[in-house]
């Protein structure tokens, strides 16, 4: 699909972003597989969640469908998942992917699971070193780095392990693992990664302790719990940085997750100047959750790295358009985990920002962005990347003419309504 938006002369309204699609995930992983019932309510609908539903349910979780965002888990408990009558299809989730691999290297069956050409390019030997470390059989392609992969699931034993790269998805597949372990499991983080996992499994009552950069987790039985997903960040995102740059502006989001392994891009917009106000702070199933109010903004350049970037690794093509829109250099650096993502999202985001009239330039490790240049429409395409078709979709509403984005239905992989949103809040396009 091609998406042709022109610039708006005035963006305005509210939005309640989708449920959080890391937290999704793991909600329906973690009830498939405790004891008792669930109800998880505002479950994203996002391709990469229900790739991770079809998933469970070709493994013999039960999960019933009731209203939109709403599902009804019966937990199997922790000897209930069955071996697969087919090959998994974690679709475009590596999320689905490695955590599961981190869950089946686990259970007394096999299984083999994949992925499309973009999730069948992308690394999986960082999920298969620690898991075979902790006694776990797995195979893959490309000497054993790429999906589709094989999984001979049987007893593992538990591993002090200290993880090479801030990944959540690594950390979860070896929690995932860990909770059927013999033994303890002590994990280190280079960095503070999303720790979505780790409040989930506490909540439901697995033995685990988390301090400084350490989690130690005990093998454990999960007792079932219901969950209301708080709203997506990542998605929320793409509003609180079109407020910003956009001249005639104001947007809220409402039941927006800040929890602060998420919130980078709330801390960057600050520090670049945003009109930013974070309103009615609460805490949801052990989440913190709040309503966001952005305006138009003036925006300044920024040098950002180090531990930050895990905390908004998903945002950085949105802070390199609002650095388009800043004054001065913007200078983002220790973020080559985004070479291997759904796309090369560095060359990606420089090379199509670069079509629409910005100077930048890519680094090893990130990009440089000299801010200031007036954008204007270009013919773009998304890299069936869902996050660089929904920021040139920003772009586009800051830019002079019109802009089209070529594969731009993949915006679904994570925000299935962002092109009605787009149009809801815009006005004189
Ligand atoms: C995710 C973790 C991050 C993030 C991805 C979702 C998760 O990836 O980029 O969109 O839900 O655990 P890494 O674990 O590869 O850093």
């Amino acid at each position: 699909m091609k998406q042709r938006v022109r610039a708006a002369r005035a963006l305005d309204g509210e939005v309640y972003p989708p449920g959080d699609k890391s937290i999704s995930h793991r909600a329906l992983i973690l009830n498939s597989i405790a004891q008792g019932n669930a109800r998880v309510s505002n479950f994203s609908q996002a391709g990469d969640c229900l790739a991770t539903v079809a998933c469970l349910r070709a493994l013999g979780a039960e999960i019933e469908s009731g209203e939109v965002g709403e599902l009804f888990v019966r937990g199997v408990g922790k000897g209930g998942l069955k071996e697969a009558e087919d090959v998994l299809d974690a679709e475009d989730s590596a999320t689905t992917m490695r955590i599961l691999t981190g869950l089946l290297a686990a259970q007394p069956f096999l299984s083999v699971i994949t992925g499309d050409e973009s999730l069948r390019s992308r690394p999986m030997s960082r999920v298969i070193q620690p898991l075979r470390l902790m006694g776990a059989r797995i195979w893959g392609r490309s000497g054993d780095s790429r999906a589709p992969l094989v999984i001979k699931g049987g007893q593992l034993h538990g591993i002090r392990y200290q993880l090479p790269v801030a990944s959540a998805q690594l950390k979860s597949a070896v929690l995932l693992a860990a909770l059927f372990a013999k033994g303890d499991t002590i994990i280190k983080e280079p960095m503070p990664s999303r720790d979505h996992t780790e409040i989930l499994l506490k909540a439901m009552g697995a033995e685990i302790e988390v301090a400084a950069d350490t989690i130690t987790l005990s093998p454990s039985r999960l007792n079932a719990v219901d969950l209301i997903i708080p709203g997506d960040i990542s998605s929320a995102a793409f509003w609180l940085v079109a407020g910003a740059v956009h001249p005639q502006a104001s947007i809220r989001l409402l039941n927006t997750g800040i929890n602060p392994t998420r919130s980078g891009i709330l801390d960057v917009l600050r520090s670049m100047g945003a009109d930013l106000i974070v309103q009615n702070e609460r805490v949801l199933n052990g989440e913190p959750v709040a309503d966001l109010e952005v305006h138009s903004s003036a925006l300044t350049g920024v040098e950002i790295g180090g531990g930050l970037i895990p905390r908004l690794i998903d945002e950085i093509p949105l802070i390199a358009l609002a650095a388009c829109a800043a004054r001065g250099k913007t200078v983002i650096r220790d973020a080559q985990e985004l070479r291997v993502k759904e796309t090369d999202r560095i060359s990606a985001t420089v090379g199509e920002l670069l079509k629409m009239g910005a100077e930048a330039e890519e680094l090893p490790d990130g990009m440089v962005i000299y801010g200031g240049k007036k954008l204007r429409g270009a013919s773009c395409d998304s890299h069936r990347d869902h996050r660089l078709a929904m920021m040139l979709g920003i772009a586009a509403l800051i830019a002079e003419g019109e802009t089209e984005i070529d594969n731009a239905e993949v915006a679904d992989i994570s925000y299935p309504t962002f092109w009605q949103d787009l149009e809801n809040l815009s006005s004189g396009q």
